[in-house]
């Protein structure tokens, strides 16, 4: 064993799930005695965390593999990983393509990342993507924020949107217990967090695969149950969650969030398309009119919400109409951000195989217009907040009532860009949701 420490480099792709496996897996690597390094080249070990929601973020990993593959070429001690998504997707085929990997392994193996390694240490190349238990989170992460953590809730994803393949590589839902996840905040409270932001690819499915149901026949932890039970953890000032699915946007949950004082004002909550036809045919599960009254009944209990959503143009058979739906529907809520995608055919996906596939020139083009508009429509929102100015107060209820430092809150336009423009990023809180995914 060499005397000066052992370096690593993680470059991380995709998702907040991503990014939170990550840190973990930082984490790990510390206690193996590992120190990081910003720098690939100078590491000893580099490992991607990779994301294969569109064809262009796996072609993104392939390319910086290839200077590293090139590199062990030289230094043969260095050892190379693949995890995340891509490695789920690939599994072995990854070690064909790329032969100077020594460790391919799912997300859902992240926590075993020590395990793992000793079998490559060992002498092994070693390919872990079996569907498996999600071990508890036993690990210290490195976390990259001081301020906002983010806490997984649910793993997984039971949906079968027409277009995605992450229930392919992220594997069925996996709720974490509810005494766990409160574990894991109050420790974030005593280490001085503040924020939290909890995690779920679908995250109002918390708690279905949970034992238990209430009397009227509801499951007995519900992520509305969930915020109530960790609302009152010390030291945690303010609870973000995110990713909103609509097919289980309750009213429920929105009474939650307008009553609970830790509870921030932000959703995400991606709608995909604004024609009803088409999220049929991507299986959504809600309408154009569903998800309208879903936002009307949020404005109804916070009007000043901060709304953002994810949207895809281009999807197999849309039609001009069809996008100009989606156009409408972008007008008609007026979303502070919304990340926009066209659509990339995914392996192992029903709509990949569809024969209406449309050219990319008009894909280009529908995202070309659709930005156009997002992007007047959050300066639009952006203007008329600042024109408020001061009497805009979008801020969680607990800061509203309790400055902490004898201000008047509501001439506090520094939290009002802090804490809640998702366009106005700091400290990575609501930041960009999917922005690295490409
Ligand atoms: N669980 C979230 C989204 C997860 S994937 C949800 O249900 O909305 C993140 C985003 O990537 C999606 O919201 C979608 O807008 C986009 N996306 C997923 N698959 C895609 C594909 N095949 N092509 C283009 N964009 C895609
Ligand atoms: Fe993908 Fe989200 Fe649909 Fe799950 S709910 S299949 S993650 S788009
Ligand atoms: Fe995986 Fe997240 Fe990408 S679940 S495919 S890293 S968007």
């Amino acid at each position: 064993m060499a005397d000066s420490p052992r370096r690593y480099h993680i470059t991380t792709f995709g998702c907040q799930m991503n990014k939170a496996d990550s840190e973990r897996m930082a984490g790990i690597l510390e206690e193996m005695g590992f120190q990081w390094t910003e720098l690939p080249e100078q590491a000893d070990l580099v490992l991607y965390n990779t994301c294969t929601i569109r064809d262009n973020a796996e072609q993104k990993v392939y390319s910086y593999l290839g200077r590293q593959a090139k590199r062990k070429h030289e230094q043969p001690n260095l050892t190379l990983v693949v995890a995340g998504c891509v490695a789920q997707q690939e599994g072995e085929s990854l070690l064909r393509r790329v032969p100077e990997l020594d460790l391919v392994m799912g997300p859902q193996h992240a926590n075993r990342l020590r395990d793992l390694l000793e079998q490559v240490f060992a002498g092994n190349q070693v390919v872990a993507t079996e569907e498996a238990h999600i071990y508890e989170d036993i690990t210290k992460p490195r976390r990259d924020s001081q301020v906002t953590a983010w806490v997984n809730v649910i793993y997984g994803c039971n949906e079968r949107c027409t277009y995605c393949v992450v229930p392919n590589v992220r594997g069925v839902e996996q709720s974490r217990r509810p005494e766990a996840i409160r574990a894991d905040l109050e420790a974030l409270g005593q280490q001085g967090y503040k924020e939290v932001t909890l995690l779920g690819q679908n995250i109002d499915a918390y708690g279905r695969d949970l034992p238990g149901a209430t009397p009227e026949g509801r499951h007995l932890y519900t992520l509305t149950d969930l915020l109530y039970f960790l609302h009152d953890v010390p030291g945690i000032d303010r609870i973000r969650f995110a990713t909103s699915h609509p097919r289980y946007f309750t009213e429920r949950l929105i009474r939650a969030c307008a009553e609970l004082p830790k509870l921030c004002e932000h959703f995400h909550i991606p709608f995909q398309s604004g024609d009803s036809e088409l999220l049929k045919a991507m299986s959504r599960g809600y309408s154009r009119e569903r998800y309208l009254r879903i936002i009307e009944t949020l404005r109804g209990y916070m009007p000043d919400a901060s709304i953002s959503a994810d949207a895809i143009v281009g999807f197999p058979g849309e039609t001009e109409q069809q996008f100009e739906n989606t156009l409408s529907l972008v007008e008609q809520v007026g979303f502070d951000l919304v990340n926009t995608a066209a659509y990339s055919p995914r392996p192992g996906t029903p709509a990949a195989l569809w024969p209406n596939q449309l050219s990319e020139e008009v894909k280009a083009d529908r995202l070309q217009r659709l930005n156009h508009l997002v992007n007047s429509k959050a300066a639009e929102r952006s203007q008329l907040f600042r024109a408020r100015g001061r009497g805009a107060d979008r801020r969680s209820k607990s800061q509203r009532s309790d400055s902490g430092d004898g201000t008047n809150p509501r001439q506090s336009t520094h939290f009002l860009h802090r804490r809640y423009r998702p366009s106005e990023r700091a400290n990575g809180a609501g930041e960009n949701y999917y922005s690295s995914a490409l």
